[in-house]
This record gives structure tokens, C-alpha cells and sequence, in this order.
């Protein structure tokens, strides 16, 4: 199906995988943007993206091999590809043939590996331009790594999907648990948001003393929570002086109905090593209750009902399409971004 315009923002990283779930001497398939790939290391472990067609008569690279040199071969007819996508070697070619085979490319795709995330770039439709800008910022040296919890696929948009990433009204409904909080404690909660590079971020503050969640964290606990396109989540909650631990949701879109959704997690936190188990038990309950609200908010869209966001506990949703407006301007006009927002203070009740 085409993509239809405006849904998915290009010129923009988009996370591809865990760096795990690409082990040396393996191809695996992805397809992100409507862009089917193959993703593999080279012999230095460098991650690489190719276009998932071999030139030649179209076969996915990702049912072919990877050889000792680090060269892809195709299952078909053996050709063999470099990390770049420069073909080296066409088997079938009489040894004295004249063809210069380096001139036929699979079309590559940039990648970056950081903290144990791979991203990648997708670009202009056809285009092979280098990166304008670098992934997101993790908030992490680059010697530290975060830990993959899950991946899954939502049956929903890229819009849909962020926008119940950031939905602040859905929690008391969906992730209601004895553990957590329950709808009896509901609370007016005042949130400053200030605009940051490709988003916004609600301003650091102690967490709501109606969140059981947080209180396993002893001491001075304070979190703050970014948002930015096209789809990343990041919780930084600070621990004392000296401990943090960050929770980043990713959502990458697949095509114009399906999003992948990852749940890294990082912490300095020994506590947090002995409980991993437990945690990421915990981080699957909450997913697996937003992919049943979004099972059902799939149901629903097939109707193609009118929608509406009002008031403060949507303002947030508003923002993203305002983002997503800014960079489709900024992009048709050549000039960089200028994030659009104003700090502001919100109002719920959860
Ligand atoms: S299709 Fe790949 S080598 Fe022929
Ligand atoms: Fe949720």
C-alpha cells in the first residue's frame, strides 16, 4: 500500500532493533517506513542496512549468507555484496570478463549503533543523502548500554500509536493495578513542559505521590519524562545524587497501520540487576495492556469515526502534530527545524 502523505516523517532516525537482536554473522529482515531491509555486521561488527532486493533479479539479501569476508552472498545466483552494498563478485562472470562489476549496487541505508540501540536514517523517498542531524540523545556515556525489555507490533499508525504513548488520560483506565494506582486516587496533577530539540519535555519534579510504582525507589526521587519525533519516549528518573535509571519507549512505524514498539531500560541501580526479572515481567504487563486498548482502538478506526482532542489532558497530542507540521514545512522550504512549541503548564485529573 502507498504510504499516504504526512503519515510518516522522513529526513529522520527511527530505531531499527537492539543491537542484541543482531548477533555477528546473521541477516535479518526489517522493514521500517515502508522500506523493506536487511541488516547485518560487517567483520568489524559495524552495523549495516541494505535495500532487501538483490540487484540482480530481485531475491531478499536477507535469505542469502554471510561469508567470512563479511560479504553478503545471494541465495540465487551467488552474487556477493560488501557492507556498502558494492557488488564484488558475480560467480557465474568468465574469469576474463571485462563487466565492472562495482558499478551495481544494493542501495544502503545508514546506521548507528548507540548504547545498544541500532537507528536508522530513513531518508527522501530515492534519496541516498547523508544524515542532517545524529539520533536522539540517550542520555548516556557511550560506554554504558541500555537493556532491550520487548518489542512488539501495534496494529495502529504512527500517529495513533504516539499519540497513546503520550496520553497522559489513559493510564488510570488501562494500567489500572493494585501495584500501580487505582481510579479511587485520582488526582489533579499541575505538569510544566518546556520545548527541547525535536519535542518537549515535562519538567523535572518529584513523581505523584499517587504512583506506587516509584516508591520501591528509596530516597530523593525526581523524574523527568521527553518526548520527540518521530516517536521516542524517554523517562529519566534521577535517584539520589548519584543514581538514575531511564526508561525509553520507542515507536518505529512498519507501514501505514503498524508500529513496532520498544522498551529499553537502564539503571545504576544494583537493586534493579536482582529484581531485571521481575522489572521486565512488569514492563510486559504495562505494554501488553496498551496493545489491548490499541487492539481494540484498531476495531474501532476501521469505521473511520471523526476524532477529537480537547483540552489539556490532549494538548500533548496537539503538540505532536504541530511538530510533525513544523518539520514537513521545514523540509519543503530547505531550512532547519524551529521547534514550534512555548513552554507551557498542563492540567489532568489521574
Ligand atoms: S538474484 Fe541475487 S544473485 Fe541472482
Ligand atoms: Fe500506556
Amino acid at each position: 500500500m502507498a504510504e499516504s502523505k504526512d503519515l510518516i516523517l522522513r529526513n529522520i532516525w527511527y530505531l531499527a532493533l537492539a543491537g542484541e537482536a543482531l548477533p555477528k554473522g546473521q541477516l535479518i529482515h526489517r522493514q521500517i517506513a515502508n522500506e523493506k531491509m536487511v541488516f547485518g555486521r560487517d567483520t568489524s561488527g559495524t552495523p549495516f542496512a541494505l535495500r532487501d532486493n538483490c540487484p540482480h533479479r530481485g531475491v531478499p539479501l536477507s535469505t542469502g549468507h554471510v561469508l567470512d569476508n563479511g560479504n553478503i552472498q545471494c541465495c540465487y545466483h551467488g552474487w556477493e555484496f560488501d557492507s556498502q552494498g558494492i557488488c564484488r563478485k558475480i560467480p557465474a562472470l568468465p574469469p576474463d570478463s571485462k563487466a565492472d562489476i562495482t558499478k551495481i549496487k544494493a542501495p544502503k541505508f545508514h546506521v548507528r549503533e548507540v548504547n545498544n540501540m541500532i537507528w536508522v536514517y530513513i531518508p527522501e523517498k530515492g534519496s541516498q543523502a547523508d544524515p542532517q542531524r545524529n539520533p536522539p540523545d540517550l542520555h548516556l556515556a557511550s560506554s554504558e548500554q541500555f537493556r532491550h525489555v520487548e518489542s512488539i507490533v501495534l496494529p495502529t499508525n504512527i500517529d495513533h500509536s504516539v499519540i497513546g504513548l503520550i496520553d497522559p488520560a489513559h493510564v488510570t483506565f488501562v494500567h489500572q493495578s493494585w501495584f500501580w494506582r487505582s481510579a479511587k486516587s485520582l488526582k489533579l496533577k499541575t505538569k510544566n513542559f518546556e520545548p527541547t530539540d525535536l519535542g518537549f519535555k515535562m519538567v523535572r519534579h518529584a513523581p505523584s505521590a499517587n504512583s506506587k510504582g516509584y516508591k520501591v525507589l528509596k530516597g530523593d526521587v525526581s523524574t523527568e519524562i521527553f518526548f520527540e519525533i518521530p516517536g521516542n519516549r524517554l523517562e529519566h528518573i534521577s535517584v539520589g545524587s548519584r543514581h538514575k535509571v531511564i526508561s525509553m519507549t520507542t515507536l518505529t512505524p512498519i507501514d501505514d497501520q503498524h508500529t513496532e514498539l520498544n522498551q529499553f531500560f537502564y539503571s545504576t541501580l544494583g537493586i534493579t540487576r536482582w529484581l531485571w526479572w521481575p522489572l521486565k515481567r512488569l514492563g510486559r504487563t504495562f505494554i501488553g495492556q496498551d496493545v489491548g486498548v490499541f487492539n481494540k482502538l484498531a476495531d474501532g478506526l476501521k469505521n473511520d469515526p471523526p476524532l477529537m482532542l480537547v483540552g489539556e489532558p490532549d494538548a500533548q497530542a496537539r503538540w505532536y502534530y504541530e511538530l510533525k507540521k513544523q518539520w514537513y514545512a521545514a523540509q519543503e522550504q530547505s531550512v532547519p527545524f524551529r521547534n514550534p512549541l512555548k513552554s507551557e503548564t498542563l492540567h489532568w485529573v489521574t
